[in-house]
């Protein structure tokens, strides 16, 4: 595991999107990208725009696996995943809808909308680069603590402290869908790389977990000691407690 400590939100997000730009440059036109919802990894992906728009970077014949989504939202609320990933991935890196996927939260059949995934992600040829925030209680996706490390796209029920933290992008924490369908550990673990980004001390404890703690289904992130090409990049505040 690479550790990359910036000293500004903004250099780690530069940093991040260097990273993900070679990779996907050495995995070619038709790269497949691992893309995240959530603050993080906003400056990521201006960089990666930025890219996009002075020509350097090409993402029109990539693809995207997003790695979570709520259950129960209407189609099209803008708090969906599906809504967040094309605003903040798809319009602005100029890439294909067609080619960029999000778990069916709306499924009539959330067990086999899972199965869908898992096979859709194969048959495109496995994600090349996996970009990854981390939840303050060590969650990656919406792997929550106690998810078994070999976990696949599942559905599952979101914890009160996850909720609470995503509730500021809801009218009320009553609003905050309490189920979702999450890619599982296993599944995030397939990744050829792996790019997490953290800032601010609210992550500094989850960070250290991940980096320094026994890997533990307590803390889901600790699995990536366990994957070989992982990049962490955190600010100094995220990086505080290491
Ligand atoms: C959400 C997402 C995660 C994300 C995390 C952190 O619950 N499911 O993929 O990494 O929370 O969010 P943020 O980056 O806004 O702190």
């Amino acid at each position: 595991m690479e550790i990359v400590i910036c000293s500004t939100p903004e250099e780690a997000g530069e940093v991040a999107a260097a990273r993900v730009a070679q990779v996907v440059k050495e995995a070619g036109p038709r790269a497949v990208l691992g893309v995240a919802t959530g603050s993080s990894p906003l400056a990521l992906y201006e960089g990666l725009t930025r890219r996009v728009e002075e020509g350097t970077l090409d993402l029109s014949e990539a693809s995207a696996f997003a790695l979570d989504e709520y259950v129960g939202l209407p189609a099209g609320d803008p708090n969906s995943y599906a809504a967040t990933i094309d605003k903040t991935v798809t319009v602005p890196l100029k890439m294909n809808p067609a080619n960029v996927h999000v778990p069916d939260g709306a499924a009539e059949d959330l067990k086999q909308a899972c199965e869908d995934y898992e096979a859709a992600i194969k048959a495109a040829g496995g994600v090349d680069v996996q970009i990854l925030g981390i939840g303050s209680n060590g969650h990656i996706g919406f792997n929550e603590p106690s998810s078994s490390l070999a976990s696949r796209t599942r559905i599952k029920t979101l914890n009160e402290r996850t909720r609470e933290d995503n509730a500021r992008y809801f009218a009320s924490i009553d609003d905050v869908p309490r189920h979702c369908l999450t890619q599982g550990l296993g599944t995030i673990m397939d990744a050829r790389a792996v790019v997490l980004v953290a800032q601010g001390e609210g992550k500094a404890d989850a960070v250290a977990a991940l980096a320094e703690g026994p890997v533990s289904t307590m803390c889901p992130g600790s699995i990536l000691q366990m994957h070989r090409t992982v990049t962490v990049v955190v600010d100094e505040a995220a990086a505080s407690k290491l």
